[in-house]
Order: structure tokens, then sequence, then C-alpha cells
């Protein structure tokens, strides 16, 4: 390092080393990598100039969310644009600079004074990011100031991890697309970029597939659904479930993510939790005929044949418009809970066992799985799957998603495969959240805020160049018993607003006590969202 470098590096450091005097007084989730605070304020007014050097569309997406806030918050009229590229003299003043390598991707500069606020990021997203942070940054106008305003501060920020996902089961329960979207926004405004689409299951198909229109005419609806918990009821609701998203619908999804600077990994479930394909082509399992929709929760012994040429030739089309749909570098195959019963006493998975000189049903699953992966990467993408996929060898370029613990995951890394951390001990929202005897029911587990804001995606066992292979960690919520969108905001936030501070924040910068108190600022805007986040940790309210 030049000496130069050295002391401007020194003279950064000192900069925000004096941050620490005013912790807490950035209030925004997830914790910023710096910051520095002043005593002014930049206040917000009617016709904020914008100067920028960037173009329209990713203008549009950068600021919409902001001018959105300011204008059916406060009235606002749309900020005014203007280009330029060493400009500063706007109210509102974004630069991009993709050769600026000191700002990480998806990182951003922040900088905000009673004269203007100053966005500076190597990434689009970064800018985006950096307002989602001016936009927990707002307070309302009080007795000093009339207009609402923005503390000044400095801020320098970037992501911990690549992977910052949320998972979504529209499968147990369907979700209208319009939530989908609200879903999309709430994880926006905490920097998660991942969207993992869990789109096929036992209990319903829901995603059209042009070729297979049985798998929707079929498979979208079950005849009813088990009311009560699964491993205590034998009721049925006698209720008809159903739905599924058009093509139309996906790409509408995909795009209003895209413009959020959101990735969506589509989850097509195989060989198992397969039911709704089974009961719309029967000839894709290994019993050829007798299946149903299911209509109550659990893991089923009905699975896709690996014995017949004809499962792959169905799963290559569906993959192959699921891919044209969606853009991911990864898609995601499932691969987990896959009972081999079935396998066990299929002639044609027999066969062949004995045909590809397989040990036994773990390596089927793994011929199957492999099968999946030449495909998936002749056509330029990446399998990830659940850790069940390790089992009978896991395939060569696959990325695991560790839920059963972390051993799975950990396995993985040692052996050089990219891995996402998602244990059912921390990340699973579905858990309950405090008391059983006071909650609303739900599949089991305890998942406490405290607990998932404890979570730590690199496990120590992992040397410095394995961990490199954790892409990030994301949270799971599987719909059993959210029956409706305000039931799964319920279990989802604020949980989510903390594991996106373990996704996002500095691992030594983490600090409980802090991230409730900046909670309170950010419950404000879930109120005025109309997030129905849990109440359970704040002070009893419900
Ligand atoms: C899972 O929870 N079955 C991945
Ligand atoms: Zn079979």
């Amino acid at each position: 390092m030049s000496r130069k470098i050295l002391m401007m590096t020194i003279m950064v450091a000192m900069t925000f080393a004096s941050a620490c005097e005013n912790k807490g007084s950035v209030q925004i989730i997830p914790l910023p990598v710096e910051y520095k605070t002043y005593n002014s304020s930049y206040e917000l007014v009617q016709e904020m100039k914008i100067t920028h050097n960037l173009d329209a569309a990713n203008l549009e997406k950068i600021i919409a969310p902001f001018n959105d806030y300011l204008s059916v918050k406060y009235g606002f009229q749309q900020l005014v644009k203007e280009t330029g590229d060493k400009a500063t003299n706007g109210s509102l003043v974004l630069l991009l600079d993709k050769d600026n390598k000191r700002i990480p991707n998806e990182g951003y500069n922040l900088k905000v004074t009673a004269k203007n606020i100053k966005l500076e990021a190597s990434s689009h997203s970064g800018l985006f990011y950096g307002m989602q942070s001016l936009i927990q940054m707002v307070e309302d106008p009080d007795e000093n100031l009339k207009n609402p305003y923005i503390g000044a501060a400095e801020i320098r920020d970037y992501p911990r991890f690549k992977w910052r996902g949320l998972h979504l089961d529209v499968c147990r329960h369907f979700m209208p697309k319009e939530f989908v979207k609200r879903y999309i926004d709430y994880m926006a405004l905490h920097k998660y970029n991942t969207f993992h689409f869990h789109l096929t299951e036992d209990q319903g198909w829901r995603i059209e597939i042009k070729k297979y229109p049985l798998l929707t005419e079929v498979g979208s609806v079950r005849k009813e659904t088990l009311v009560g918990h699964g491993r205590r009821s034998d009721k049925y609701d006698a209720t008809p479930h159903g739905g599924f998203y058009t093509q139309e619908d996906i790409k509408e999804i995909v795009d209003y993510a895209a413009s959020k600077f959101i990735t969506v990994v589509p989850e097509i479930e195989m060989p198992g939790h397969a039911l709704a394909a089974l009961a719309s082509y029967p000839y894709l399992g290994c019993e050829g005929a007798g299946y149903e929709v299911a209509t109550k929760w659990g893991v089923f012994d009905d699975i896709m044949c690996a014995g017949k040429e004809s499962t792959f030739g169905f799963l290559e089309d569906v993959l192959t418009e699921v891919m044209e749909l969606f853009p991911s570098e990864y898609i995601h195959i499932g691969g987990d809970e896959a009972p081999k019963k079935q396998w066990q006493e299929c002639d044609l998975c027999q066969e062949r066992i004995v045909s590809e000189g397989l040990e036994d049903e773990h390596e089927l699953q793994s011929y199957f799985i492999k099968r999946i992966e030449k495909f998936l990467s002749a056509n330029g993408r990446k399998l990830i799957g659940w850790d069940e996929i390790l089992e009978g060898g896991l395939a060569p370029n696959a990325a695991v998603m560790s839920w059963r613990g972390e051993t799975g995951g950990i396995e993985a890394a040692m052996a050089g495969h990219y891995v996402v951390m998602t244990p059912g001990t921390h990340c699973y929202l579905d858990h309950y959240q405090s008391n059983p005897e006071t909650e609303p029911l739900a599949i089991g587990g305890l998942t406490t805020l405290e607990k998932i804001y404890s979570y730590e995606p690199v496990p120590d066992t992992l040397n410095p160049v394995q961990a490199e292979y954790i892409m990030g960690a994301q949270g799971n919520v599987w719909t059993e018993y959210m029956p409706n969108s305000k039931h799964v905001e319920y279990m989802v936030y604020p949980r989510a607003a903390a594991l996106s501070e373990v996704v996002w924040s500095p691992k030594a910068e983490r600090d409980y006590p802090g991230f409730l108190n900046r909670l309170q600022k950010l419950r404000v805007l879930y109120d005025y969202m109309g997030l129905n986040y849990s109440r359970v940790e704040f002070d009893g309210e419900r």
C-alpha cells in the first residue's frame, strides 16, 4: 500500500471511528456498517430537485419507493429530475460510479447535510439500498421543523452476505399476486435480495406450465383442507382450496421484484413433495395411478419414478418453461423429504439402480438430481436444493440449502460447494415466536425474535477458505398454518427484520438491545404500510 493510500485509509477510519459516540442515532434496520451523525437536518421540501447520472429506467426504479412514500404520506409532488455528471447542486444527488472500488457491490455512501443529500454507489442496487435507508430516516414534521426532515449523517454501508433470502410457500395456502408484491416491498425495505418462491407441493401446483395444462387444471386445487394440527386432528373443512399464477402473473412478479433489485428463485419440488403433479399426470409416479392432491400436511410416500425416462422428459419440459420465466442464476429443485419406499418396490427404479451400477436408493436420488443438474447446467443455470441432495453423493456444481441444522451446509462447504444456511432451529419463521399457549396455531418449535437475531450463518468449524462458500442465510415461511396473507405478515415480521441484520450488518456490530430500539422507529413505518407484524415483543401489546 502506498503512503498516500495508507494515510487516506487511516483518515477514513478515523472519520468513522467517532461514529461510536453516536451509536443508535441512525435509526435504521439493518444496521449500517459505519455511520456518524451531526446536529443538523435536511428539511425535505416540495419539488425537490434530483441531479443524477443514471439512465431513466434505473433512476425510476431507484427513486420510486422514496417518491411514493413522500407523495402518499406527505402529499409531496414528484421529484424533479435533472441529469448531470458531476452535479452537486441538487437537493438529492445520485451518483453511480461503476469504477469506484471503494464502494463494494450493493453498497452505498450517503451524506445528509443541512444543504442536500448525496448518495453514491458503484452499483444500481447500492443506490436503491441507500434510498431504502433514507425512507427509514425520514422524520415527521415537529415543533421545530414544519416539513418532514432527515437528520444529518454520513453512512458507509454494504452487505455482509450476497444471499439475503426470504422464502414463501404459496402451495399449502395460495397467496394472491398482489400480496406477493407486497411481500417483495417489505423485503426491499430490509435490503433482502433473494425471494425463494416455493411453487409446487403435495397440496398444490401453483405455476402455469403451457405444455402440461393439467398441472393447474387438476393440480392447483385440493378438495378440502385439514383443520387443526396435522399431528392431532383428523377433521377437514369440506372446502376446496386452489389458485395458481399464470405465466403473465409470474412475469409480472419477476419484473416487479427486479425493479426492487430482488431475484426470484423458483422452486420446483422433485422427486418427493410432488403429489399435485402426480395427481395431474399419474404416469410420473412409481405407482402410476390413484393419486389425489393432498388435503393434509406431512411427508407422503408417493414419489416421482426415477426409472421412467418420461419423468425426466416431463421435468426438462417444465424446467424449460420455468427458465424462460425466471432469469435467476439458481433454480431450486427441492429434493427434501423423498421417502424411498416406492423406489424399493418399483421394478423400473430397481432396473435403473442395476443399469446405472448404483448402490441403493440414496444413490438413485443422487442419480436423479445429478441428471437434473446436468440439464440446468447445459442451459446456463445452477442447481440448488435442500440438504438431502447430499445423500448418495452431491451433484458436481450443486449448491445446498441447509435446513436440517447446519451439518449439511458444513459438509457441502468443506467439499467446495456453495451454501445457504437456513437451519430449522433459527431460520424457520413458521415456528412459534412466543408462548404457544397465547399464539395462533403453528407447526411447533420456538424461534423468538432474540433467537433469530442471535443466528450466525458461518459456523466456526469452517476455515476462512471454506467460510467463503457460505453465500448467506434465508428465512423460510411454510404456510400450513398460515391460511392468509395477514397471518403470513404476523409470522414473518418483525423476525425478518432481525434476520435482515444477520445477513447485512457486520457480525461484530450486532447488538440486540440496539436492534429493539431501532425497531421502535421501524414499526412506525410498518404501521404506516399496514403491515400486520407481531406485537408480542412490544410490552405485551397484541
Ligand atoms: C423443508 O423444510 N422440508 C425443507
Ligand atoms: Zn419407480
